[in-house]
């Protein structure tokens, strides 16, 4: 038993032991912890890492519609489950965009060693705002920054979205919004070209300590 459960974060990893199969069944090592920094109601915090539960997370994807067509970013992936749960249900290209260089260098480390290593996963080191979506078709957050970062995060969606419309053949694919914890929905509201399509209710807990939160899914008008 201790030799199944070595290596650190073990509290967790003991009392969430589905996401602990998880990621023994991916290949991956997704439990870990980095703190936050900044005040929360300043526009430029940002979010700790703690991962989301893989429960949470196909739910919330299913609820989204996931297909085999579509291109799934999350933005502060830290180390990396979403972007494996998405690929594990068989999205098209799997995309994790991490600020912090720790966290991004073993989401990396993770998709080398990971038995999806062969499918299209692409782990980004840097800023949500500079990483153009313009081919993105579902964008996934977990409450992972400011009111500020994310206005930046918006506008540069609709520049980047034009941008590539310009040079398509087709129009492009409506861009779906999982934004999971949705503190500062207020700036999707006043987007002008988004529109709240479901909410999910926090999922009940399930023999697992993990935090569990609403989810607000959005779409792009045409
Ligand atoms: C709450 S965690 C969510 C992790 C993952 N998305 C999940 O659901 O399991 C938020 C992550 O966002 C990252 N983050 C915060 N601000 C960021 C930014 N401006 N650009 C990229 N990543 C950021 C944090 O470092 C942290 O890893």
């Amino acid at each position: 038993m201790s030799r199944f459960l070595s290596g650190s974060n073990l509290r967790a990893r003991t009392l969430q032991p589905a996401d602990e199969l998880w990621d023994r069944r991916l290949g991956v090592r997704t439990f870990g912890y980095h703190p936050a920094d900044g005040a929360h109601d300043s526009g430029q915090w940002r979010a700790h890492y703690i991962p989301s539960s893989y429960r949470d997370v196909f739910r919330v994807l299913r609820a989204a519609n996931l297909s085999k067509d579509d291109i799934v970013t999350d933005l502060g992936c830290g180390l990396g489950r979403v972007v494996f749960a998405a690929s594990w249900l068989g999205a098209r290209r799997a995309v994790g965009v991490e600020l912090i260089p720790w966290l991004a260098e073993a989401a990396e480390r993770n998709r080398r060693e990971s038995r999806l290593a062969g499918r299209d996963i692409r782990i980004v080191t840097g800023d949500a705002a500079a990483h153009s979506l313009g081919d993105t078709t579902l964008l996934y957050m977990f409450h992972a920054f400011g009111e500020g970062v994310l206005s930046r995060v918006i506008e540069g969606a609709a520049a980047d979205r034009e941008r590539a419309a310009l040079g398509a053949p087709a129009p492009l694919p409506p861009l779906r919004i999982a934004y999971v914890n949705p503190v500062h929905e207020v700036v999707l509201q006043r987007s002008g070209w988004m529109r709240r399509v479901a909410e999910l209710p926090p999922a009940r807990q399930w023999f697992s300590n993990a935090d569990h939160y609403a989810t607000a899914i959005w779409e792009s008008t045409p």
